[in-house]
C-alpha cells in the first residue's frame, strides 16, 4: 500500500501546513485562496486527463455484447460453468436487468461471509481494510489471488501493522475465490450496484461438481 502511505503523508503535510497557517492569523485567508486556485487548476488538469483515461478504460472496462450482456472484457467463453476471458481470468456476465451468472452470485454470498467483516459490505471498505471495489480497478486477477492466498503485512507509520491474513488453506474462501473476484470486479467496473443482486442464472452442473470436489479434496 505504498500509494496509501503517500496519500497519508500528503494529507499529514497539508494538515500541518493548515496548523502553521492558522497561527499566522490574517494570512490564512489569502493562503487558502491560493490553495483553492491550485486545487482548481489541478482539478481542471485531471478533468482533461479523465477523457483520455475513459478512452483507455474501454479496452479493459465492461464490454457489452450484442445481446446486452456486460462482461469484464471481450472474447469470454463458458468453461466448467464459468465465463473465462482469454487472459485466463474469470469474468462476471450480467444482463441488462442485473441478473447475474451463478459464479458471480456465489461470490456475492461468499464475500459477505468471508471478507466483509474486515473489508466492509459490498466491497466498500472499512476503517480497518481497503475498499476492494477500488483495489480491483487496477489490481488484476492473478495479483488478487496472490494476496488472498499468501496474505500481506504492512507496517504503518507510527509502528502499527495492517494485516491481510493468508487464506490459501481456507476452503470456504479458495473453493469460491473466482466468484468472489468476479463479484468484486463487477463492483469495481460499476456493473454491480449495492444491495442484493436482481437475479441469478441457474447453477451450472459442472460448477456445482467442481465446488463439491474442491470442498471434499
Ligand atoms: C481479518 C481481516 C481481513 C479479512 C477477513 C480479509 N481481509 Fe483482505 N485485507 C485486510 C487488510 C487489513 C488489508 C490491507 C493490508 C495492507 O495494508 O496492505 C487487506 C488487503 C486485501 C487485499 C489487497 C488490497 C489492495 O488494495 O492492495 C485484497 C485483494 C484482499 N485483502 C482480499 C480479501 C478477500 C477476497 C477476503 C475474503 C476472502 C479478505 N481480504 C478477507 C484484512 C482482511
Amino acid at each position: 500500500m505504498a500509494t496509501g502511505h503517500t496519500v497519508f503523508r500528503i494529507a499529514l503535510a497539508i494538515h500541518r501546513l493548515g496548523t502553521d497557517v492558522e497561527k499566522k492569523g490574517k494570512f490564512v485567508k489569502s493562503i487558502w485562496t491560493g490553495f483553492a486556485v491550485i486545487a482548481l487548476a489541478a482539478g481542471v488538469a485531471s478533468f482533461g486527463f479523465s477523457s483520455v483515461s475513459a478512452e483507455d478504460a474501454k479496452q479493459s472496462g465492461p464490454y457489452v455484447d450484442a445481446e446486452g450482456y456486460r462482461m469484464a472484457g471481450e472474447g469470454a467463453t463458458f468453461e466448467g460453468g464459468k465465463w473465462m476471458l482469454p487472459s485466463g481470468a474469470p469474468t462476471y456476465r450480467i444482463d441488462k436487468d442485473g441478473k447475474m451468472d451463478f459464479l458471480t452470485y456465489r461470490g456475492f454470498q461468499r464475500y459477505h461471509s468471508e471478507c466483509h467483516v474486515c473489508h466492509g459490505p459490498e466491497g466498500v471498505g472499512s476503517t480497518y481494510a481497503p475498499a476492494l471495489m477500488d483495489s480491483l480497478k487496477t489490481m488484476d486477477y492473478f495479483d488478487f489471488l496472490g494476496v488472498v492466498a499468501s496474505g500481506r503485512t504492512v507496517h504503518t507509520p507510527g509502528g502499527g501493522e495492517s494485516v491481510m491474513p493468508a487464506l490459501g488453506d481456507n476452503k470456504n474462501v479458495m473453493c469460491y475465490i473466482d466468484g468472489i473476484y468476479t463479484y468484486l470486479k463487477g463492483r469495481a467496473d460499476g456493473v454491480i450496484p449495492r444491495g442484493r443482486p436482481a437475479g441469478k442464472e441457474d447453477k451450472p452442473q459442472e460448477l456445482g461438481d467442481a465446488e463439491n470436489a474442491c470442498l471434499a479434496g
